[in-house]
Order: structure tokens, then sequence, then C-alpha cells
């Protein structure tokens, strides 16, 4: 095989999304389509890759990996024009060019490798990536003279009868480098639309008695594009059943895979139950026997085995084996959650750690705070940590038993061992074992309503 370099146009605005974002940074799955294009040539083993930006050209750039060179095409002028501007990285090179679009997330690796692989057999100048769509409306239409590839006319400037035919140009092709820098040379913007088209390039090559041809995709799916948000939304329903469909082949129980939303990057192990609504996003790795309960959303966090999750709102954190979550959990950044904790309903966690066996039943605030083993928060404690300026950290040694109600204002350390009264606030240490009373004594007035004026009366008239 020939060493393979691919470019991926990006440098379009996307007006028919009608979007301020650059239309190859939306995001399906959890990776702007761009940045799926750049993994299926990863995954594929093409390390030479090459993007031509243009419309917000920082804020694409800003994205791309550092093994990926960028171009700038300072003018739409076309497809053709935008490949031009990567001459300089195919200076000397005679290998094979993949030409991507930026805007088509859904080619596979296996795909781009059947293209090149069919490039090399067929020994043509050029391939075409092509399918056959009942709808073909608004891509490029192949024109065959018999089993020969002619030319790609676009939808705007289609006869009528070219029109009808249903195989489409996907806008991926192979090229031979040689080929391709002579066919660039010659295009020109004697069109509709007024720009340098790419799908020139076969005509030009064809007629100049190179061999050129197309490959069908064995999955029209590779294909679409996202020109719309309508359009959006279904590529990502495609890439969703994928990803799904991966994680479900490999062992994991999805009750109901039309509605829960996979990130890319997310990988979960056997046995794991994954309940209707369930939202992961970025990089998100969950163990094998877990639960992960309905509308449950998790971004980049790593959840150990036997871990029960319900309807919980997990960022950036980690929690260990034979835990419970939730209902109704926020673990807020940089939280560790240790081994068979519970953080029960109405709990938030935010820059803490919690260790082996602690529990946090219901109805509690731990923020910027050590909780020890075996430590029991009870109803309603709250870890006061700011003080309007600044934010302070709170120490709950091993095997402590805080009770309900309580306010730990830190900075403070309740030591090991020790008890801390319903009610108190705590705003001195506490040394291990002690037990802190922190609230007013209760003072018991006897007879004092049968004394109050305005309740005699009114137990006058009840008689
Ligand atoms: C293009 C093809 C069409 C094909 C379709 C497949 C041409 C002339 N037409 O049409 O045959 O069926 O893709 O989806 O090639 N871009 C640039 N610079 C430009 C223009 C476009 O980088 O000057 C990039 C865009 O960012 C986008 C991609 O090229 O990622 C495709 O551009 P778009 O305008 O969407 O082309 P289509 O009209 O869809
Ligand atoms: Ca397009």
């Amino acid at each position: 095989m020939k060493k393979t370099k691919t470019i991926i146009l990006a440098a379009g605005k996307g007006t028919r999304m009608h979007s301020d974002v650059p239309k190859v940074l939306h995001r399906i799955c959890g990776r702007s389509l761009l940045d799926h294009v750049i993994t299926a040539n990863q995954d594929a083993g093409i390390k030479d890759v090459a993007v031509i930006v243009g419309y917000q050209a920082d804020a694409v750039r800003t994205t791309l990996p550092e093994t990926v060179t960028a171009f700038v095409q300072k003018e739409q002028l076309g497809t053709g024009h935008a490949v031009m501007q990567a001459l300089p990285f195919l200076e000397g090179f005679d290998g094979n060019v993949l030409i991507l679009m930026g805007d088509a997330p859904l080619v596979r690796p296996q795909t781009l490798q059947g293209l090149i692989e069919a490039h090399e057999k067929s020994g043509f100048a050029a391939t075409v990536l092509t399918a056959c769509f009942d709808d073909p409306t608004g891509y490029g239409r192949i024109v065959k003279n018999g089993e020969a590839l002619e030319k790609i006319v676009e939808q705007k400037d289609a006869t009528p009868e070219e029109q009808q035919i249903t195989e489409i140009n996907s806008g991926m092709y192979c090229f031979d480098a040689a080929a391709l820098k002579k066919a660039l040379a010659e295009i020109k913007p004697q069109n509709v639309q007024g720009e340098y088209y790419l799908t020139d390039s076969i005509e030009i090559l064809q007629k100049a008695g190179e061999k050129v041809g197309s490959y069908p995709t064995a999955d029209p799916g590779d294909i679409a594009a996202v020109n719309s948000n309508i359009q959006l939304a279904q590529t990502a329903k495609i890439m969703q059943r994928r990803i799904n469909e991966k994680l479900m082949d490999s062992g994991v129980v999805m009750i109901d895979p039309e509605r829960t939303y996979l990130s890319a990057q997310t990988t979960i192990g056997r046995d794991t139950v994954v309940y209707p609504g369930v939202i992961t996003e970025g990089i998100v790795q969950i163990g094998a026997n877990c639960v992960v309960g309905h509308d449950s959303r998790i971004v980049d966090s790593i959840i150990a085995d036997g871990v029960d999750i319900q309807i919980s709102t997990i960022l950036n954190s980690d929690v260990d084996s034979g835990t419970h979550v939730g209902p109704y959990a926020y673990l807020r950044p940089d939280s560790h959650i240790g081994k068979n904790v519970k953080v029960g309903d109405f709990v938030e966690v935010k820059n803490s750690t919690m260790k082996d066996g602690a529990k946090a039943s219901h109805l509690t605030y731990i923020g910027d705070a050590e909780v020890g083993k075996n430590v029991n928060l009870g109803c309603g404690t709250v870890f006061v940590n700011y003080d309007g300026t600044h934010k302070f950290r709170t120490v709950v040694g091993d095997n402590c038993f805080i009770g309900c109600n309580s306010n730990l204002v830190s900075p403070v350390t309740v030591a090991d061992g020790a008890y801390v009264a319903a009610g108190s606030t705590i705003t001195k240490d506490v040394p291990g074992e002690a037990l802190a009373i922190a609230r007013a004594r209760q003072v018991n007035k006897e007879g004092y309503t049968k004394k109050m004026p305005q309740l005699k009366d009114k137990k006058k008239g009840t008689k």
C-alpha cells in the first residue's frame, strides 16, 4: 500500500445552520463534527491529516489535535479552491490523497480503508465514494457513460435528466497526489455558483485520458452530511445507534437504546444496566454490574464496578465500587467518592473526598472537605465552606458521627471518633472521641401558654 495523506474541508460557514458557531464545530455524541472525521482517520491509521479552515478559522484551529496541520482559506471560493490551499502539504508527495468533508461525521475507518483499497486495486487516478439515495436532493450526481464515470454535476447545475440520477457524490475521494495537483490547476469557476468545484476534477482527469471511477459504500449511513439542524439531529441518531449497539454487543444492558445518549468516548463494563434518559459527555468510564438509573448525567468521570446511580448528576469526579448515589445527588467537579459510600437523596458534594463506608443519606452539602471512613453525616448537615470572600476546608476524621442539622463552619477539624450533637454549629476544632454540643440549651417554661391572653380567649371559644 502507498502512503496516504488526508485533507479535510472545514472552511465553510454553514449558512443553513442559522448559527454563530462554525458548522464543523457543532457537536454530536459529545464530539464536534470535525473531530469525528479526524478520529476516523486516526482509527484508520492515517497519520498525516490537514484541515482547511476559513470561517472563524481561529475557533476551529484551537480544537485541532497537535498532529493536525491547518491551512487557511481566506475566502470560501469553493471546495476545489479549499483543496488548493493545502498544496504545500502535498509538495513532493506522490501517494494517495483522501479528501473528506468536515461536515460528514459518520464516515467510518473501515470505509476509508475500503476506499483506499479499491482505489489502489483499480489503478484509478481518482476514486469517488458514492451511495444511492432515494432522495438525492442537494447532492452532486454521479454521471456515468455505461459503467464508466464521466463527471459529477452539482444539483444547481444539473439538467432535469441528471437530477433523476440517484447515485450521489459523498464529497469524499481518494486521488493520486499527482493527478489531484494536475486537476486543481485546471479547475475554473464556471458554474451557477461561480465557485471552484472540486467535483470538476473528475471530468478534467477523465477528459485528459486518466482513469477515474466510483466506489459505492456498503453503508449509505456513512455519507450523510450536516447542512441543517435537522440533519444534525439525524446524524446524531445514527451515530448514537452505533455507539449503543457496540456497547450492547459487549454486554451492556440498555432498557431503551433509542433514549440513551452516550458520548463516543464512553466505556461501560458488562452487565451494567443503563436506564432511559441517561446522558454521558466527554470521557466517561463506567464499570461492570452498575445500575445507571434514568435521567442521570455523567460528564468526564470514572465510575467503578457495582455502583448504583439514581437520577443524579456527576461531573468530573470518581466513584469507587459498591457505592450508592442518589436519587437526586449532585457530585460537582473534583469529588472522590470511596467504596461502599452512600451519597443519598438531595446531597451535593463539591471538591471533596468521602472515604470508604462514609454516609450522607439525605439533604446534605459537603464542600471543600475530607470526610473520613465510616463517617455518618446526619440529615441536613452543611459544610459552611464560604465566608463570602474565601473558601476554606473542613476535615472530618474516621468514624465520626455528625448529628442532624449541624453546620461545620470551615476551617474546622472534627477528629477521629468524635460526635457532634444534632443542631450544632461547630466553629472550633473537636478533639477525637469528644462529644461537641454547640446549640442553645433548651428551657421549658411551665404553664406559659395558659397565661397568654390571646390563647385564653381562643380556648374559651372552643368550649
Ligand atoms: C459538496 C459537493 C457535492 C457533494 C456534497 C456531499 C462540491 C462542489 N460539491 O456539496 O457534490 O454531494 O458536498 O456532502 O464539492 N468548504 C470549504 N471551502 C469552501 C467551500 C466548502 O472548506 O470554499 C467545506 C465546507 O466547510 C464543508 C465542505 O467543504 O465542510 C462541503 O461544503 P458544502 O458547501 O457543504 O458543499 P455541498 O454544497 O454540500
Ligand atoms: Ca455539505
